[in-house]
């Protein structure tokens, strides 16, 4: 009758580790914990004790004595979006390759379920984090700077925070959506849709309301509107509120904005669309109005993937470095936890926009 006991055997204690290699408990302490000098003739008989019992190192308890976890934080806005899944793997291959573990947390843009999972990071001891954050305001910050305070040094990702003096690996969102609508104007296009913008109610009327509206919301939002807009500006191309889509970030309401702009009487012949569902959701539209890409209207997307080249016809899109954004991020972390000085910078990579199949120019011209 087996007993109702655990039979799983006990983990192994230092102590008993210790006496397996005949050393003091110190030596034995000192050898798996990973801190303080041990010759390596003991070291090899402490492991060589600890392999013999199994002993598994408690890696918390470690942490609490060394106050080193070898593990980096990584807070991301939603990891099964493919661009975060992207630059998750340049975290995961550059922290491995120095030792590091990582712990992943996703917040789904939303505030509060980043202020738990910078909490989560803190009370795992972890030696450093990068985040994509969501938050945009001074006033939502505190629990990034807690982190600090408890000498945590934060490295943000993708989207720069600006009540943040800190690191950040982004690319060059407003340089990358500003060279696509000039390809856009280039084919002939003067009406051209943004999708999406910030998340204000309604289009403000003015485009400084509408930059006022984008500077309170995300980093990387507010960059691509600021390239749309000067490539307008470049053109002499007046803006029209009409053609600018903000509110809720969802594929049905950018299906629903888009099919507005295609209903105009002077309708969008060319969409510059800012990230994935944006994309599809404009797509979405296209079809539901018997309209085709880019015969009837002409399309530009953010975050290039395999789905996007092999549509037909193939759509242009705008490629991130997603592995160079978190291995950078990643890097710039590490040397930070090594002792360097964080330059506190903006670390810039470059876009691509790989030119396919999705612009021709406006119908009838
Ligand atoms: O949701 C992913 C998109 O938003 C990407 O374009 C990335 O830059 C992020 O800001």
């Amino acid at each position: 009758m087996p007993s109702d006991r655990d039979e799983t055997p006990a983990q192994p204690t230092i102590s008993e580790v210790a006496a397996e290699a005949g050393v003091g408990r110190a030596t034995a302490a000192r050898t798996l914990g990973g801190y303080g000098y041990v010759s390596a003739e003991l070291r090899e008989r402490v492991l060589a004790a600890a392999d013999r019992l199994g002993y598994r190192a408690n890696a918390l308890a470690r942490s609490v004595s060394t106050g080193v976890s070898h593990t980096l934080g990584v807070i991301l806005a939603d990891i099964g979006n493919p661009f975060f899944a992207g630059v998750m793997r340049g975290i995961s291959d550059t922290s491995r390759a120095r030792g590091f573990d990582t712990i992943v947390l996703s917040t789904y843009e939303d505030l509060e379920e980043e202020v738990a999972a910078v909490n989560v990071l803190i009370d795992k001891r972890v030696d450093g984090v990068i985040i994509a954050s969501t938050a945009v305001g001074r006033g939502e910050v505190a629990h990034i700077q807690a982190a600090l305070d408890r000498g945590i040094p934060v490295v943000l990702v993708d989207r720069a925070v600006a009540s943040l003096d800190l690191d950040a690996v982004v690319i060059d969102n407003r340089d990358a959506a500003r060279g696509a609508v000039e390809t856009l104007i280039e084919a002939g296009h003067r009406r051209i849709g943004f999708v999406w913008g910030p998340p204000a109610a309604q289009v403000p009327a003015t485009r400084r309301e509408l930059l006022a509206e984008a500077s309170r919301n995300l980093w990387t939002d507010g960059e691509r509107l600021r390239g749309y807009l000067d490539a307008l500006d470049d053109a002499r191309i007046p803006f029209d509120p009409e053609l600018v889509m903000v509110g809720r970030k969802t594929e049905d309401r950018v299906t629903r904005e888009v099919a507005r702009m295609l209903a105009l009487p002077d309708r969008t012949t060319a969409l510059f669309c800012t990230e994935t569902e944006a994309v599809t959701g404009a797509l979405r539209a296209l079809r539901a109005a018997g309209l085709a890409y880019p015969r009837d209207v002409a399309l530009i997307g953010f975050d290039d993937s395999a789905w996007a080249a092999v549509m037909d016809p193939p759509l242009t899109m705008i490629e991130q470095p997603v592995h160079r954004l978190g291995a950078k991020a990643a890097e710039v972390l590490l040397d930070t936890i090594g002792g360097a000085e964080p330059a506190r910078t903006m670390h810039t990579l470059r876009s691509r926009l790989v030119v396919r199949s999705s612009v021709a120019p406006p119908p009838g011209s």
